[in-house]
């Protein structure tokens, strides 16, 4: 075990943990944030997706001791009201279906639009190739990126 001093949505919190555990499990059973979700735990499906200084990491296979004294950004985080263009594009096009994958896939559109706020529909496709969605709504989910972008802009 060892004490972590960890900045998460703005807010800072000490954990003591074993080093090595995975920043989903510090997130969700140390800091009760539980918007993350675990899918895979072996950094392939994207459910666990947060940003670690603005960068999209999966955040079942980041141990904590990588992030101390880094800035973590949840989905809890990403907006003071559930109002990030994302979120608003969200809701636009009805894009969740059982729900589960999308925290990661809006925190992962989210580092990704940050980085190409006009993103063409073929890097949109490639960024978020890695984010799986068992119930397939990828359509809503590009389309909604592309409403972000639009408004954003
Ligand atoms: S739970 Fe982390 S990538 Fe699947
Ligand atoms: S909405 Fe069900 S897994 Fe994506």
């Amino acid at each position: 075990m060892a004490t972590f001093n960890l900045k998460v949505n703005g807010k800072e919190h000490q954990v003591e943990v074993a080093p090595d555990t995975p920043v989903l499990w510090v997130l969700r059973d140390h800091l009760q944030l539980v918007g993350t979700k675990f899918g895979c735990g072996m950094a392939q499906c994207g459910a666990c997706t947060i940003h670690v200084d603005g960068n999209a990491m999966r955040s079942c296979s980041v141990p904590v001791q990588s992030v101390a004294d880094k800035s973590l950004t949840t989905i809890e985080g990403l907006s003071d009201k559930g109002d990030h263009p994302l979120q608003e594009a969200w809701i636009e096009h009805d894009v969740p279906q059982c729900g589960y994958c999308q925290a990661g896939q809006i925190m992962n559109a989210a580092a990704f639009l940050k980085e190409n706020p006009n993103p063409t529909d073929e890097e949109i496709a490639t960024a978020m190739n890695g984010n799986i969605c068992r119930c397939g709504t990828y359509l809503r989910i590009k389309a909604a990126i592309k409403t972000a972008a639009k408004n954003m802009s």
